[in-house]
């Protein structure tokens, strides 16, 4: 009896032991067989990388580029058909070569599904070329753009600003890894951008490192006699609540950046209130709505930004009531606006630095002004530029709650009037 018990346990733990093998091998495979993938994409991005630094790569790329017109229609099949040859089965011959000599060394199974993956690429541009078939894969597919550029992957209005907007910038194909290695995910080059509070700290600083990226720079201010001397800078007026005579101004204007702000730090005042909340809030909702109505036509969805200064307030004290509370109101609408997903939105979260509205900041208004450029051509959609640690943590956590929270407890425009039609 004891033998048989003996016998049987033995039977388990060697059945245990094999199976406990076997989802090793396994889970080593998969992590093989996704890195393979993730590798492919990054060896094709950055192959597309050096297709715009090297001439002689250059001149057989152009091929695919000189393939689509604007709505990403087909210029005429022999020139698509050439595209094929000369960029696409080049291209994924290169990286079929590169990937078998990867799998060869490393000899880990997993990675021949990176072999396969690639060889998918070589056999669908064959069968285009040799079949003379147009069909383009999703990021090519003709029509005006309709969603905003994505975050996590590349959609077809991201990559319709590699062909249209900048060239030598978005050259990711699926995942948007090497341009945020790179810093080709958001392009400032000849973008004409425009700026509140421009005669402020941050403001002159911004301008100046827009003009060194050469963006054009249009500053918009209130005090327009401070900004006599600004060079390569269009200087325009304006006054609070007269935000729409901008609109003509803004029609023109790629990137919208909301920075005008004050802070009445001890003051409870009801002028105080509503001093920091017309300012502070108001106004700028009043920017981004008149701005979004010149988000039109096909294309604008995928070059038109807002970025907007609400600051580290939002989640972190500024020992400033009624500068904690505009700007978080300032935050959650911006939460909310992003959610109609009508062009890009971005959040500039910034911790302390020395300006008229806190004569006590640790940072410089340059250092602060280089950092959020560094992080918006990197797509950063929330950009964080704080000394303290906790806001990287705190941020984070409370966007993605709130985010969740409106989604589920708000409605799109599209939605209520259709509700109201019932
Ligand atoms: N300094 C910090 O520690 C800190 C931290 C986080 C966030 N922020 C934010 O960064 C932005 C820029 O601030 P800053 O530190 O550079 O301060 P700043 O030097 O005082 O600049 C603020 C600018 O806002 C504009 N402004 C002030 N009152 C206005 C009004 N009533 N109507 C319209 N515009 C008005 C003015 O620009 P014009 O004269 O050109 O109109 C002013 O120069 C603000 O939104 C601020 O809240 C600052």
């Amino acid at each position: 009896m004891i033998k048989m018990l003996a016998e049987n346990l033995i039977g388990i733990e060697a059945r245990l032991q094999i199976n406990w093998v076997w989802l090793n091998a396994s889970l080593q495979f998969a992590s093989w067989a996704l890195f393979s993938i993730l590798l492919a994409e990054v060896l094709r991005d950055s192959y597309h990388a050096l297709c715009h630094q090297v001439n002689w790569l250059a001149k057989w790329h152009n091929k695919h580029h000189m393939a689509y017109r604007r709505d990403l229609s087909i210029v005429s099949l022999k020139v698509y058909q050439e595209s094929q040859l000369y960029h696409d089965i080049l291209e994924s011959s290169l990286l079929l070569v590169v990937l078998v000599v990867i799998a060869l060394i490393v000899q880990q199974m997993g990675l021949w599904l990176g072999v396969a993956y690639g060889s998918t690429f070589l056999y669908g541009a064959s069968v285009r070329y040799f079949q003379g078939k147009i069909d383009t894969d999703y990021n090519h597919l003709p029509g005006p753009l309709e969603t905003i550029p994505s975050l996590w992957w590349v959609n077809r209005t991201y990559h319709w600003r590699h062909h249209f907007d900048d060239v030598n910038a978005y050259y990711s194909g699926v995942f948007p890894l090497v341009d945020k290695i790179l810093g080709t995910g958001l392009s400032l080059k000849g973008k004409t951008i425009a700026l509140t509070g421009a005669s402020g700290a941050l403001g002159q600083a911004l301008a100046a490192e827009l003009v060194k990226n050469n963006a054009k720079v249009v500053a918009l201010t209130t005090n327009p006699e401070k900004l006599v001397e600004q060079v390569r800078v269009k200087v325009v007026p304006w006054q609070l609540g007269n935000e729409a005579e901008l609109r003509n101004s803004l029609e023109k204007v790629d990137i919208l950046i909301i920075n005008h702000g004050i802070n009445v730090y001890a003051s409870r005042t009801s002028e105080a209130i509503n001093s920091s909340y017309e300012v502070n809030t108001f106004s700028a909702l009043r920017l981004i709505d008149i701005f979004l109505t010149t988000v039109t036509g096909p294309q604008a969805k995928a070059t038109k930004e807002i970025w907007v200064n609400t600051s580290e307030a939002e989640v972190s004290p500024a020992l400033s009531p009624l500068y904690e509370l505009s700007k978080r109101a300032l935050g959650d609408i911006v939460t909310l606006k992003r959610l109609d997903g009508d062009c890009v939105i971005r959040k500039l979260i910034l911790g302390p630095f020395k300006s008229q509205l806190n004569p006590y900041g640790v940072m410089s208004a340059q250092q602060v002004a280089r950092a959020i450029l560094f992080l918006a051509r990197r797509d950063f959609r929330n950009i964080i530029v704080a000394i303290n640690p906790l806001t990287y943590l705190l941020f984070p956590l409370k966007e993605t709650s709130t985010s969740l929270y409106y989604r589920v407890f708000s409605r799109t425009a599209k939605s209520e009037q259709y509700l109201r039609k019932q």
